[in-house]
């Protein structure tokens, strides 16, 4: 039976519920009849039976796998994997779609955002648990699996003055990510965050993350390493720290971060190819008042946050933001030049000056094409922001599957 029609008997609609039901029912859906513990299953079926009627028929059908499911999304689990990983912090799934590529089954997701998740299950056909600070969601990872994936958000510890290890950590999602490492003690992890978590706190930040991973939970971890984005094939100049770490000290000692591929691509590369919706072109008016901004700013010798970017020229890191007042008016590197559309009327400016599409954000990250989008725009633009360039993590990925397959 087509997973479509399962979702739509099982009523699945990720942005309505609060619970963690469809994450049950869907992770248990991904289970296959192989895996001897499914610690899924119970939960599952109790959602199933509390539902009525034919849709209690079928879906017990399909959740005891007497039917095998046909995946009809984008990336469905591999048939045959040949290891397993968690995806935590999923976002929409940049860690997953490098993983999977590799033959890498996922075992657990956890997101929080209602958007991310709704994107997520369409391209994966999972709905990520919530909350990873709540205790009765880590409770549904799987004993065990090989890596554990995160591009946990960066915070501050308060370790004035302590040791500067697993403890003092404390309430903060790392030691989340600390916890679930210790408890069930995968190969290796894949952490990823901001380049500025190596000066973060005048650098004690990330002393006490290697600390607490060396130290407190015993894994071997080679020096981080920032990658730029751009070095793996995509045009935006996107700098992320990298840290990897092995319980095999002889896998750590011979790890290698990846180098840079030969191939740079330009802006044109990832560009639309046919013309795009009115809607992402500047009008005259709004194109006027942001260069207005932009020279008062740069007169104070501010920056102010937009660049036309040529098509032999290459993106600055996308992130959505804002800079204080001007809040709407700032459309980091979102603007791209397009042939001048002289042939609509109106208020459009003449200059082809346009926003990027959320689809050229999503090649930017790396994402192909087939990757769905099915949020509005402003929902797709914060999503590609917070996410990974996939090419940097599946090429760093690739090292680390090396040392564990
Ligand atoms: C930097 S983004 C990671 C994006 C992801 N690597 C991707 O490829 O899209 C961090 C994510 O963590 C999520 N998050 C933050 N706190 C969380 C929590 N307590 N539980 C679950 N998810 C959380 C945010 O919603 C955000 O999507």
């Amino acid at each position: 039976m087509k997973y479509s029609k399962i979702r739509e008997e099982l009523g699945i609609n990720v942005v309505k519920t609060e619970s963690e039901e469809l994450a049950i029912l869907t992770h248990h859906l991904q289970s296959s009849r192989e895996e001897k513990v499914n610690v899924f299953a119970e939960d599952a079926a109790i959602y199933v039976h509390s539902m009525n009627g034919h849709v209690s028929k079928l879906a017990s059908d399909a959740f005891q796998l007497k039917m095998p499911i046909e995946w009809d999304i984008p990336f469905p689990p591999p048939a045959n994997p040949k290891f397993t990983f968690i995806d935590l912090f999923a976002g929409i799934g940049g860690f997953r779609l490098a993983m999977q590529s590799l033959g890498g089954k996922c075992m657990y997701s956890s997101e929080w955002d209602h958007q991310a998740k709704k994107t997520y299950e369409a391209n994966f056909g999972e709905v990520p648990f919530g909350d990873i600070t709540k205790q009765s969601n880590k409770d549904f990872i799987p004993e065990s699996f090989d890596v554990l994936c995160a591009g946990f958000p960066c915070q501050a510890f308060s370790i004035a003055g302590k040791r500067g290890g697993f403890e003092d950590t404390r309430g903060t999602l790392f030691f989340d990510v600390a916890q679930i490492l210790k408890k069930h003690r995968p190969q290796a992890f894949f952490l990823e965050n901001v380049k500025g978590l190596t000066n973060h706190d005048k650098g004690k930040t990330l002393a006490t993350i290697l600390h607490t991973l060396r130290e407190d939970l015993g894994y071997f971890v080679p020096e981080p390493r920032v990658l730029n984005a751009k070095d793996f094939g995509v045009p935006q100049n996107r700098e992320r720290i990298f840290i990897v770490g092995f319980l095999d000290k002889k896998s750590a000692e011979t790890f290698g971060y990846p180098e840079p591929i030969d191939k740079s691509v330009a802006f044109e590369y990832v560009k639309e190819e046919k013309e795009v919706s009115v809607k992402y072109y500047l009008s005259t008016q709004y194109l006027k008042t942001l260069r207005n901004h932009k020279a008062r700013h740069e007169s104070k010798g501010n920056g102010f946050g937009y660049a036309i970017i040529p098509d032999d020229g290459i993106a600055s890191a996308i992130v959505v933001g804002g800079m204080g007042r001007e809040r709407n008016l700032v459309v980091d590197d979102r603007l791209t030049t397009f042939e001048p559309i002289t042939h609509i009327k109106g208020t459009v400016n003449r200059e082809g000056i346009r926003k990027m599409t959320p689809r050229e954000w999503a090649r930017l990250q790396g994402y192909p094409d087939k990757y769905v989008i099915p949020v509005a725009d402003a929902s797709a633009y914060k999503q590609f922001g917070n996410s990974v360039a996939v090419p940097a993590i599946r090429a760093t990925a690739k090292e680390i599957i090396n040392k564990i397959c």
